[in-house]
């Protein structure tokens, strides 16, 4: 127990000195029409940016990664172009920023796709639906990525992180968490490829590692987070032994020296839906040897705990977040915090999106 750190405590986070140990957690609100950002996202995140550290919502590597309609994209220049509005925003306000790179994978569906499949390791429908411009859709079966066209979607995450430099990003935090493509090759209820990319958990982890060495390779490690949600059962997502596949990879990752590892813990749901690891952060804490995000239902008291017994060294609120822009304020004066509203989680505009007071207005 080290009682001296606490969520006010800086932190080294690779490259980055930050002024507090507080990170806003990736949170898809889907504002971004037609995929391309704009200057109401950079509103958004503009007034959150007294975070020690913003981590976007997921972000399409490519046409086939979308999986949302109006979730952001950063394959064309108009994106880009949009993303550096964002950017901008929060530098010119003092703080950091990492784009979450993402594929959707089997989270998709031809409605969203031009009519094309979705792709994933297997063709193995995740369970669920989505919304699309023709209304709510089940999940598809996703056609089987071909052995050949893997190293193609390895690129465009490489692709991606060279675009987020050219946007302005301070980083990338690779999407391996919640059932998107990372986690379907990894998990084996959704992996049941006989190539070298299925089988054996070595295997199951060949794609993130080289989507890891690709973006590594354009940021260097100490710009590149991962997110990954080892008890996550979110459309459907199961593994055989947990413990076994995400101790491997966790390990794995040991060697590209990244800013930060970002653990996600189960949620109710997970937790009713079958035994699941939990709590994951302290176990994994024990392999992986770099700085370690915990997120996942996280307040003041429980975040300062965690920092304090050494069990991770930063922590991500999302939801809190969502409904308070000045979030690290409210933290360290311990003031009431406003109620996300869930309904105005997804709407199409400004209203429960960049609308929450802050404290002095309030207080006013
Ligand atoms: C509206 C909403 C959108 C989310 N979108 C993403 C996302 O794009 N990428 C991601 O990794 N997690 C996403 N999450 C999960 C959050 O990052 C976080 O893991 C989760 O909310 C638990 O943290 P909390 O208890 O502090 O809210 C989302 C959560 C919410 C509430």
């Amino acid at each position: 127990m080290n009682s001296q750190i606490n969520l006010f405590t800086p932190v080294q986070l690779g490259a980055y000195t930050l002024p507090n140990r507080i990170v806003m957690a990736p949170m898809t609100r889907l504002r971004a029409i037609d995929n391309i950002p704009n200057s109401l996202m950079a509103t958004y995140y503009g007034q959150r940016a007294s975070a020690g550290l913003i981590v976007t919502e997921c972000t399409a590597v490519s046409p086939l990664s979308l999986g949302y309609i109006n979730c952001p994209g950063i394959y064309t220049d108009a994106q880009v172009a949009g993303w550096r509005l964002v950017t901008d925003a929060v530098h010119e306000q003092g703080g950091r920023i990492f784009l979450q790179l993402w594929h959707s994978g089997r989270i998709a569906h031809p409605f969203l796709l031009g009519g094309e499949l979705p792709v994933a390791p297997s063709a193995i429908a995740g369970v669920g639906s989505l919304h699309t411009p023709n209304g709510k859709v089940s999940l598809e079966t996703p056609r089987a990525l071909e052995t050949p066209e893997i190293a193609g979607v390895v690129k465009q995450f490489g692709k991606g992180a060279e675009n987020a430099l050219a946007a302005g990003f301070d980083g990338v935090e690779l999407h391996g968490a919640f059932g998107y493509l990372i986690d379907q090759f990894l998990q084996d209820g959704s992996n049941q490829r006989t190539d070298e990319y299925g089988g054996s958990v070595e295997n199951r982890s060949r794609f993130v590692l080289e989507v890891m060495e690709a973006v590594t390779n354009v940021c260097g490690g100490n710009r590149v987070g991962i997110k990954l949600s080892p008890s996550n059962t979110f459309y459907g997502m199961s593994d055989s032994n947990p413990k076994e596949t995400f101790g491997y990879v966790i390990n794995a990752l040991n060697r590209f020296g990244l800013a930060y590892l970002h653990l996600m813990e189960p949620n109710d749901i997970d937790l009713a839906n079958r035994e699941v690891i939990n709590p994951v952060t302290p176990l994994f804490r024990q392999i992986y040897k770099g700085t370690l995000m915990a997120n996942g239902g996280y307040d003041r008291q429980t975040g300062d705990s965690i920092l304090a017994n050494n069990d991770a060294d930063l922590v991500s609120f999302g939801r809190l977040f969502i409904s308070n822009p000045d979030l690290p304020k409210r933290l360290q004066l311990n003031a009431e915090l406003n109620t996300p509203d869930q309904k105005t989680f997804y709407a199409p505009d400004a209203s429960g999106y960049t609308d929450y007071p802050f404290l002095e207005l309030q207080a006013s």
